[in-house]
């Protein structure tokens, strides 16, 4: 049988590629997505053919992820429990769907990962095989109790590779594991699973790759232009760009100054909270500016009914149902808010914020004339109309009042 597996290269994942080869007596055929993770590709090629891969697949799927998943998904404003920028969550189901393709290309059966039976990532991958590919079987060996009996811990993983000549890498050795790509990295368990742990300590600045500490960041502010069209970043400072360039130079400029860094307490779609920091530098500039942009292009009731369905949108991004009629019909939803949503936002990125210094669009729905405390020149807004909007609105709770006030 041949099986595809999920690989990145790390301990876990090499040693599931050296025991699923024996165990199911199956080729093994080496994916990767190249979803901007950068240096960890590095060798990867070399190294899962070293480990026993039948064939590699590094596939560059880094503007299909800025395109087709981040810039959706940046649209509807989505963030998860108040403070994550989702992602990890957003990459699985790019990942599950090419997986999907090259089982069918290669005709293998099954598809095999390495995320564990505790949390989010095996629901997405496995959420996103379902609704592409029904027939195809996943093999998830950390949930397997053979698997789990043979690896109690790491140190029996690592004696696995040095039994089997797979190069154990310094990452092995790492006390905490991390996520990388186009949009983030994401830092999970280790030392970090208690949460008095301070991730912002001077003795954690190793672990950050991508921003450097607020306190590190430099003391003049940088002034940074986003245009958007129909809620797509389009540009940067006047330079066109597309959204994987985009996403690049955002992460440069905030990583430079500190920008995007979460540490929060979340809640797992399988039931327990677990600890996680993560590194957004240019997601959260990006997020901030579109925003902004919305302000003054979105319609007030548009606005109001896309945010009552961000809590929707979010957790259907976290809990892996991008391949769900769900999401698919919120989505239709989103692009339509978004079609005036066309303008340039100005901000000045300084010491890990993102700071408004204005907003402009063509299409803007900001009128200054009706907004004015000046007179008027339009003549559109009656101040004494207000007189009867507000004593209609006041009916019912000084009816309410009264009721109240003879109990
Ligand atoms: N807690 C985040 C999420 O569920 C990050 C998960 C990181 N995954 C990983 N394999 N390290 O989206
Ligand atoms: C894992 O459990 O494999 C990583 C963390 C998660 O998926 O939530």
């Amino acid at each position: 049988p041949k099986i595809v597996l999920a690989y990145s290269g790390g301990l876990d994942t090499s040693i599931i590629l050296k025991w699923l080869k024996e165990t199911y007596d199956a080729e093994i055929i080496a994916f990767t997505a190249d979803i901007g993770q950068k240096e960890e590709l590095d060798g990867l090629e070399e190294k899962a053919l070293a480990t026993g891969a039948s064939k590699v697949y590094i596939d560059d799927l880094r503007e299909e992820f800025a395109q087709d998943f981040i810039y959706p998904m940046f649209q509807s404003g989505a963030l998860y429990e108040g403070q994550y920028l989702l992602g990890t969550s957003i990459a699985r189901p790019l990942i599950a769907k090419r997986m999907v393709d090259i089982a069918r290309a290669e005709g293998a059966t099954a598809i095999a990962h390495g995320a564990t039976g505790k949390g989010n990532d095996q629901v997405r991958f496995e959420l996103g095989v379902a609704g592409l590919a029904p027939d195809i079987e996943v093999i998830a060996p950390w949930r397997l109790e053979e698997f789990r009996n043979q690896f109690p811990g790491r140190a029996e993983m690592i004696a696995y590779a040095e039994e089997h000549g797979i190069p154990v890498t310094a990452s092995a050795a790492k006390s905490y594991s991390m996520d990388r790509n186009l949009l983030h990295i994401s830092y999970e368990s280790g030392v970090l699973e208690d949460p008095w742990f301070d991730a912002s300590a001077d003795e954690s600045k190793d672990m950050y790759l991508l921003s450097v500490s607020p306190e590190d960041a430099p003391d003049q502010a940088e002034y940074l232009e986003l245009e958007f069209e129909q809620g797509n970043c389009v540009a940067l400072n006047g330079e066109s760009m597309n959204p994987l360039q985009v996403m690049e130079k955002l992460n440069e400029l905030g990583g430079k100054h500190g920008i995007g860094r979460v540490d929060m307490v979340e809640n797992r779609f399988v039931g327990m909270k677990s600890r996680g920091v993560y590194e957004t530098p240019g997601g959260s500039i990006l997020f901030t500016a579109h925003r902004k942009i919305e302000s003054i292009t979105m319609d007030r009731e548009v606005m109001n009914l896309r945010d009552s369905l961000i809590t929707r949108y979010s957790t259907l991004v976290y809990n892996g149902f991008w391949f769900a009629p769900e999401r698919e019909a919120l989505q239709a939803l989103v692009t339509e808010s978004q079609k005036n949503v066309s303008g340039t936002v100005r901000v000045k990125l300084y010491k890990g914020n993102v700071i408004s210094a204005g907003v402009k669009s063509p299409v803007s729905l900001y009128n200054p004339d009706i907004a004015t405390m000046e007179a008027d020149p339009t003549q559109a807004y009656d101040q004494g109309d207000a007189t009867g909007f507000i004593r209609l609105n006041a009916l019912r709770l000084k009816v309410a009042s009264g009721v109240s006030q003879n109990n």
